[in-house]
C-alpha cells in the first residue's frame, strides 16, 4: 500500500485536463501539490484553486522536455515544499498526422514531450525518493501505446506512449526494491481541451507555440470501437486507487479488454506460428560458443 495521505506530489502536465482531475483529488486527500505545467497562467489557476479551498499547491512553469527546466523546477519544489514523495509524470502532447508529412520538429517534439519528459521527469525525482527509501511514480501513457494498431495516423506518439511503458515495466524491477512503486496510466478517452489547446504546447525548441495548428482525429479512428469519453475529474480517483494499492496499471475503459485480447493474441499467434514452422522446415540456427 502507498499511503497518499498528506504527502508531496508533484504532477506535471497538471494545468489542464487529466493532470488538473489528478491535483484537485490529490489536495481533497490532504496531500500538498505542485502543479509544474509549460502553461503557467493554467497551472496558477489550479493552484489558487486549491489554496482558496483550504488546500497547499504550488504552480510552477517547467517544460519537460529540457532536462535545465525540471531540475529548476525540482529545486523550487523541494525549497518550498520540502521531499517529494509521490510523482506523476503526466505532461504529454498528441499528433495526428502521417509519418512522412511531419517535420523533424514534429518528430522531435512528440518524442521529447511524451517519451523523454516522463524519463527526465523520473530520472529528476528518483535519487531522493531511492535515498529516502519511499517513493511512487505513476506516468501518463495511452492506450494508444498498448494498442497502436488502433488509431491510425498516430505512429510516432504510439511509438512515443509504448516506450513510456517500456521504461516503466523495467524500471519497476530496478526500483521496487528500494521500496518504490510505479503505476503506468493508459487513458482510453478522456474528455480534456487537448485537441484544441495541442498547438499551444509547442515549446520554443520545437518551433514554438501554433495556436491554429488544431488537431485533427482521422475519420475512421475507433470505427470498430466507437470512443467513450470520461471527465478528469471521475479517471483520478481510479487513479489514485491504483497508486494506493500499488497497481502497475491502470485502463480506465473496461470495454477495451477485447481490443487487447484482439492485438495481443494476434501478435502472439503470428510471432510463434512463424517462427515453429521455419524450425520445422529448416531447423533451429545453431546456439552461439561462449
Ligand atoms: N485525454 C485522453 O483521452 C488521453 C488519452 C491517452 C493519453 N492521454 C495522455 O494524458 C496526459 C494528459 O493529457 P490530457 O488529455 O489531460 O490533455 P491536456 O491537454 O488537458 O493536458 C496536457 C497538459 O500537459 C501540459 N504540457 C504539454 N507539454 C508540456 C511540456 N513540454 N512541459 C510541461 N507541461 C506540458 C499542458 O500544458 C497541459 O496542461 C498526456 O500525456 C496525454 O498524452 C490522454
Amino acid at each position: 500500500m502507498t499511503d497518499i495521505n498528506n504527502k508531496t506530489a508533484v504532477i506535471t502536465g497538471g494545468g489542464t485536463g487529466i493532470g488538473r482531475g489528478l491535483a484537485l483529488a490529490l489536495a481533497r486527500e490532504g496531500t500538498t501539490v505542485a502543479i509544474a505545467d509549460i502553461m503557467i497562467a493554467n497551472a496558477q489557476q489550479v493552484a489558487d484553486e486549491i489554496n482558496g479551498s483550504g488546500g497547499r499547491a504550488l504552480a510552477l512553469h517547467c517544460d519537460v522536455c529540457d532536462r535545465a527546466s525540471i531540475r529548476a523546477m525540482k529545486q523550487a519544489v523541494n525549497t518550498e515544499l520540502g521531499e517529494v514523495q509521490l510523482l506523476f509524470a503526466n505532461a504529454g502532447a498528441t499528433s495526428f498526422d502521417p509519418l512522412v508529412e511531419m517535420t523533424d520538429d514534429d518528430v522531435d517534439w512528440i518524442v521529447q514531450v511524451n517519451l523523454m519528459g516522463v524519463m527526465n521527469t523520473i530520472r529528476a525525482f528518483l535519487p531522493d525518493m531511492i535515498a529516502a527509501g519511499i517513493g511512487h511514480i505513476t506516468a501518463t501513457a495511452s492506450m494508444a501505446g498498448l494498442l497502436p494498431g488502433w488509431v491510425p495516423q498516430h505512429v510516432v506518439y504510439s511509438a512515443a506512449k509504448m516506450g513510456i511503458i517500456g521504461l516503466m515495466m523495467n524500471r519497476a524491477m530496478e526500483i521496487n526494491a528500494h521500496g518504490i512503486h510505479t503505476t503506468t496510466y493508459c487513458p482510453g478517452g478522456v474528455k480534456s481541451g487537448m485537441k484544441e489547446r495541442n498547438g499551444l504546447y509547442r515549446p520554443p525548441q520545437f518551433g514554438g507555440p501554433q495556436p491554429q495548428a488544431a488537431v485533427q482525429v482521422p475519420e475512421k479512428s475507433f470505427k470498430d470501437n466507437p470512443l467513450k469519453f470520461y471527465t478528469p475529474e471521475g479517471v483520478a480517483p481510479m487513479v489514485l486507487a491504483a497508486v494506493r494499492n500499488n497497481r502497475p496499471f491502470v485502463f480506465d475503459h473496461a470495454e477495451q479488454r477485447q481490443a487487447f485480447r484482439d492485438t495481443y493474441s494476434s501478435v502472439i499467434e503470428a510471432c510463434f506460428d512463424d517462427i515453429e514452422r521455419y524450425e520445422q522446415e529448416q531447423g533451429r540456427p545453431p546456439l552461439a560458443e561462449d
